[in-house]
C-alpha cells in the first residue's frame, strides 16, 4: 500500500524559550503534527510536559497535538489531556497488567481523538495484537523511552518491517509511528520498511535551519 508519509517533530527537543517560534518554522517546513512527550519521573526517570502546556500550545497552532503518555497511571491523565486539546493519545502496552488499556482506548476514541498503543524496544511485538482493532496507530520506540537525543537502536528497522506484516494481517489501516533517534540517515529506510509517521526531536530542532531540515526529511521519506 502506498501511503502518505509524515514527519512529526517532538517538542521535547525544541528550545522552551522559543517553542511557538520554532513550531512555526517546522510548520513552514511541512510538519503536519506535534509530538508531546509526557513523562512522570516513574514510568521513565525524566519529567516533561503536563496538560497545561498542551492547552497553552493549542493556542499557537492549528496542527494536531499527539500526546505520548510515558506515565505509570495514564488513566488519570487521559481526560485532562483530551480537555487540553490532544488530537491523539498514545498508551504504553507495558502497563497492560495494571491499567485498563481497552477501556482507555475506547474513551479516547469516543472523545473524537485517535487512540494509539506503544511498545518499548524490548517489548515483544505480539503484545499489541489484542489492540489492533481498537487503535489508529502503533508507536514503536527505537530508543529506551525517557530522553531525547539518544542513538537509534539497531534492529528497529527490522521491527518496523515485522510490525507492518503483523498489522497487515489484522488491520492494515493502522499507521506505524517510529520514535527515538530518527535522523536524516535512517529516515528513508524506516519509511521504506513501513513506518508512516517519523517522530524526530533533536534531528529537527538542533538544525540551524529548522524549516529546511523538515523539508529535507519530507523529501527523503516521500521519495
Ligand atoms: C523519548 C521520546 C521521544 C524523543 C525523541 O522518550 O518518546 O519522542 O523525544 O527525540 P529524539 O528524536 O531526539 O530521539
Ligand atoms: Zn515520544
Amino acid at each position: 500500500m502506498n501511503r502518505q508519509k509524515t514527519l512529526e517533530p517532538s517538542l521535547l527537543a525544541a528550545d522552551p524559550g522559543f517553542l511557538a517560534e520554532q513550531m512555526k518554522q517546522a510548520e513552514r517546513g511541512g510538519a503536519l503534527m506535534w509530538h508531546l512527550d509526557v513523562m512522570d519521573g516513574h514510568f521513565v526517570p525524566n519529567l516533561s510536559f503536563g496538560p497545561h502546556i498542551c492547552a497553552g500550545l493549542k493556542i499557537h497552532t492549528q496542527l494536531p497535538i499527539d500526546v505520548h503518555l510515558m506515565v505509570s497511571n495514564p488513566s488519570r491523565l487521559i481526560d485532562p489531556f483530551l480537555e487540553a486539546g490532544a488530537s491523539s493519545v498514545i498508551l504504553h502496552v507495558e502497563l497492560a497488567d495494571s491499567e485498563p488499556i481497552p477501556q482507555m482506548l475506547r474513551e479516547i476514541r469516543l472523545a473524537g481523538a485517535v487512540p494509539a498503543i506503544s511498545l518499548n524496544p524490548k517489548t515483544p511485538l505480539e503484545l499489541i495484537e489484542p489492540y489492533l482493532l481498537m487503535v489508529g496507530r502503533v508507536l514503536l520506540m527505537s530508543v529506551e523511552p525517557g530522553y531525547g537525543g539518544q542513538t537509534f537502536l539497531p534492529g528497529s528497522i527490522d521491527r518496523v518491517r515485522e510490525l507492518r506484516e503483523r498489522i497487515g494481517r489484522v488491520n492494515p489501516d493502522v499507521e506505524i509511528q517510529l520514535d527515538g533517534g530518527v535522523t536524516l540517515e535512517n529516515a528513508k529506510a524506516a519509511a521504506e520498511a513501513g513506518a508512516d509517521i517519523l517522530i524526530a526531536g533533536s534531528a529537527v530542532f538542533e538544525a540551524s535551519d529548522i524549516e529546511a531540515r523538515c523539508r529535507k526529511f519530507l523529501e527523503l521519506i516521500e521519495s
